[in-house]
């Protein structure tokens, strides 16, 4: 798998220098409105154009499943790439964005990037190879309770519908932690949680583009990652708790008794 590796460090590299050269003229970029409070600029879609070129070069027979340019067949290999996470916060100026890219094959996740453009921090994941930053080993904390945890989450914005059920695990995990982070970058945070910056995330209906990096990361890290109901189906959800695993198993008490039908 390094050669895969080093293909999507490449491409996430590539993209990141794109996406920093274009930061100071975002007042001048085309917007798209996908839907209510999701936007794309021409920078998303020039990100992920650098990125499929890269991948396509070396691999030219494997699957894509991109955000903004969606899924493009081939064979079992399949690389999941979000060009640019956290756009909002690109589109504001506000400097916490990242790039992410993953391979997976036949349903496992094999390789992992995210790369912080920014601060030129690069997260990088093998299957059974460790998770690092910078080539530097990193590992989720050894926090157990919610007692001076920092825990990272990100708002049900776009399904307003959970909003009750979120606000409540948001109170259950908040009463007792030493705060809550909401940086508006999903592939950050996890990549945050794998480097012990965090203690623990959770957010409700992610994509597959923001999480297939990040959940290699914290799993190679020593973290977990379930869904709302103790599985593994998250991909297909989108909701995520993750931590390592005495800290996952106090997160999940707290979020379990707030989970709606329409949430399991
Ligand atoms: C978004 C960010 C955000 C999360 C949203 C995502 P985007 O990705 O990861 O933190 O809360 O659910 O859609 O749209 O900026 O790539
Ligand atoms: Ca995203
Ligand atoms: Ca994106």
């Amino acid at each position: 798998m390094q050669p895969m590796l080093n293909i999507a460090v490449r491409a996430a590299r590539s993209a990141g220098d794109l996406i920093v050269r274009s930061a100071d003229n975002v007042g001048r970029l085309r917007i798209n409105q996908k839907s209510k409070n999701d936007f794309a600029s021409e920078i998303d879609q020039m990100a992920e154009r650098e990125i499929i070129n890269i991948i396509k070069a070396a691999y030219p027979e494997h699957g894509i499943l991109a955000e903004e340019s969606g899924e493009h067949k081939g064979n079992d290999f399949i690389w999941v790439i979000d060009p640019l996470d956290g756009t909002t916060n690109f589109l504001h100026g506000f400097p916490q964005y990242a790039v992410s890219i993953a391979l997976m094959h036949k349903g496992k996740i094999e390789v992992g990037v995210v790369y912080d453009p920014l601060r030129d921090e690069l997260f990088t994941a093998k299957r059974g190879g460790g998770a690092m930053l910078n080539s530097r080993r990193i590992r989720v904390t050894a926090q157990t309770g919610l007692m001076g945890a920092l825990i990272g989450t990100g708002f049900p914005f776009k399904n307003p519908q959970h909003l009750d059920a979120y606000l409540g695990m948001f109170r259950a995990l908040s009463a007792d932690s030493a705060g809550i982070r909401r940086a508006g970058a999903a592939a950050l945070d996890l990549a945050y949680v794998a480097a012990g910056r965090l203690d623990g995330f959770w957010e409700i209906g992610l994509h597959e583009w923001d999480m297939a990096a990040g959940i290699l990361l914290i799993k190679e890290a020593g973290g977990v990652v379930t869904d709302f109901s103790f599985n593994d189906k998250y991909m297909g959800s989108g909701n995520v708790i993750a931590a390592n695993p005495r800290m996952h198993q106090t997160m999940y008490q707290a979020i379990e008794p707030h989970v709606t039908a329409a949430l399991k």
